[in-house]
Formats: C-alpha cells, structure tokens, sequence
C-alpha cells in the first residue's frame, strides 16, 4: 500500500519521501514503484520521461526526522493500534507547525489515534484501496478532533492525486469496509458450511454481480493479516456473534499464509 501511495503522489507531482525502518525495506519499495511505472511505459501508458522525473522526486529514508520538510505525511505502517498510535505521536513531534498528519488505517478509530498526539487537530484519515494506483476512490476520514483546515487540505491533497473524494465520519469501517467485510467474511462462513466452493462462490460473484473479482481473491488481494484485523474492529464495534472473524481465515493467518504477498491464501499464486 505504501508503494503504491508513493507511486500516485509522484505521478500527481509531488515531491516523495518514503520512511522506511530499514533499508531494506526501502530499496523494496523503490523497486517496487519503479517496475509499476515501468509497465506502465512498456504498455504505453506512460511517457519514459515522465517515468524517470517522478522517480527523481523519491527519496527515501530510515530516519523519522527527514519528513520535517513536508506539507504532508499519510502513515501505513501495520493495522495496529499501539504501533500506529506510537508513530503518530513521534511524527506529531517532528512534523512542521501547519502541516497534516494523515493514516491510512483501514478501520481502528482516527480520533483515538488523533488524541494520541499533541496536536490532535492536524490529525484525519485518507484511506486508499488495494491497488492503490488503479482504484479511484480515497476516503478522508473526519475525526470530530479535526480542524476544518485540516479537512480542506486533505480533500485538496486527493484532488490533486486525481482521485475521488468522499467525506466520512470517523465511525467503524468508514464507507467502504463497513459494507465489504461482512460480505467477505460470509463468503468465507459460506464455504465452510459446505454450500459451494471457494471457485464457484468467486465465479458466482463474478458473473452474478459483475464484481470484479470474487470474494476469495479479493481477500488475497487485501492482505488476509489486514483482513482479519478489519473483520476483529468491526466485530469488536457491533459485539454480535454474527460478525465474528471466520475459522478458516483465523487459521490461515496462524499459518502464515497471508494471500498474494506470500503467494498462499484462499488460493494460491
Ligand atoms: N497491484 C497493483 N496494481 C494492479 C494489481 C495489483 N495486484 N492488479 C491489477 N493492477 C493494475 C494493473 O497494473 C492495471 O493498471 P493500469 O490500468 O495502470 O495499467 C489495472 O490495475 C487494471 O489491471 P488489469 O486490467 O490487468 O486487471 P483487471 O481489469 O482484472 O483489474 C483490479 C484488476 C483493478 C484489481 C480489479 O480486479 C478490481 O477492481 N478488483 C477489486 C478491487 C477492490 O475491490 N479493492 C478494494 C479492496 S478493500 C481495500 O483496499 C480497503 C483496505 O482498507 C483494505
């Protein structure tokens, strides 16, 4: 997700730097950002120069501190709340007066996450969608902590991205993962009782919805660690037994098979 983010803000122009905490990490993520916008310029979708001016403007770095010159940082760190609440609080301190602090957190509450730091008013969300550089919406999450120059700044950061906007209350899920999750989660519930399975219920979904993919692939797609940790905010919110992770994916993350980025999932890649 952090790729890809990076990869949108330099197509837009703007100037990028990545934090990583090692530099191993980084040089992934350059390689990464760097074959999209290479197959973006081998499918002719992208002029060569454009290519290589905005891997000019990516820097990347494994100290906190060389983020002090920005307009704008938006964490993505892991889909937990002490890590991000501990970042936000070192980024809240080492980011200019004015500037915005944003986290992409799928789901845990921006306004805890916001009254974590000093300056909870420069504090929103901006969510992105799984790939990042091809989905159009961006939703910017309103703690009521926020100011409302904190708001504008967000919408106008998206806007300028070249995505589409929506305003959210800081609730649950947001839009998008309140409706998604449970979806996803009774897909999974579906298979394990036997009613159809993994393939049909994506080829049902596919062809009954016109989804663009089914169910299981679009699990693998999100990460099943992300995915697990949506289904547990949202069953946490509600407290109904209904909305209880399913088994099948409990296991699959014990077992480490996270979907396409350890090349196991619901299927296998
Ligand atoms: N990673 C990065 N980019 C990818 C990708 C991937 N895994 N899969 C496809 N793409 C890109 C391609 O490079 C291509 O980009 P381009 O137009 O710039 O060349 C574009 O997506 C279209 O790809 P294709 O034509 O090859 O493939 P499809 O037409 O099959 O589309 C898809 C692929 C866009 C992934 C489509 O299947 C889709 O829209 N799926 C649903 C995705 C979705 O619902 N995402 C939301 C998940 S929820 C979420 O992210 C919330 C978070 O909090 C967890």
């Amino acid at each position: 997700m952090a790729a890809g983010i990076a990869e949108v803000a330099l197509l837009a122009g703007f100037e990028v730097v990545v934090r990583s905490r090692t530099e191993r990490g980084a040089a992934d993520l350059v390689a990464q950002v760097s074959k999209s916008l290479g197959k973006r310029v081998e499918r002719g979708k992208l002029e060569s120069h454009v290519r290589d001016t905005a891997l000019q403007h990516l820097t990347t770095t494994t100290t906190l501190e060389d983020l002090s010159r920005g307009s704008i940082v938006i964490e993505s760190v892991v889909e937990d709340y002490e890590q991000k609440m501990l970042l936000l609080r070192q980024l809240d301190s080492v980011m200019p007066v004015g500037s915005i602090i944003a986290t992409n957190t799928s789901t845990l509450s921006v306004s805890d996450l916001a009254l974590a730091t000093l300056q909870p008013d420069r504090v929103c969300g901006i969510h992105f969608f799984n790939p990042a550089t091809t989905m159009p919406l961006v939703e910017v999450i309103r703690p009521a902590t926020a100011s409302q120059s904190t708001i504008e700044a967000a919408l106008a950061f998206v806007a300028a991205c070249g995505k589409d906007a929506v305003l959210v209350r800081d609730d649950p899920g947001f839009i998008v993962n309140a409706l998604l999750f449970p979806y996803l989660n009774n897909a999974i519930k579906m298979m394990e009782r036997g009613t159809a399975s993994i393939d049909d219920i994506d080829t049902a979904m596919k062809g009954g919805c016109n989804f663009p993919m089914g169910p299981f692939a679009l699990l693998d797609l999100v990460g099943l660690d992300t995915s697990l940790s949506i289904i547990e905010t949202l069953h946490a919110a509600s407290g109904k037994d209904a909305d209880r992770p399913a088994e099948s994916l409990v296991r699959l993350v014990g077992e480490g098979h996270l979907g396409r980025k350890t090349g196991r999932g619901f299927h296998t890649y």
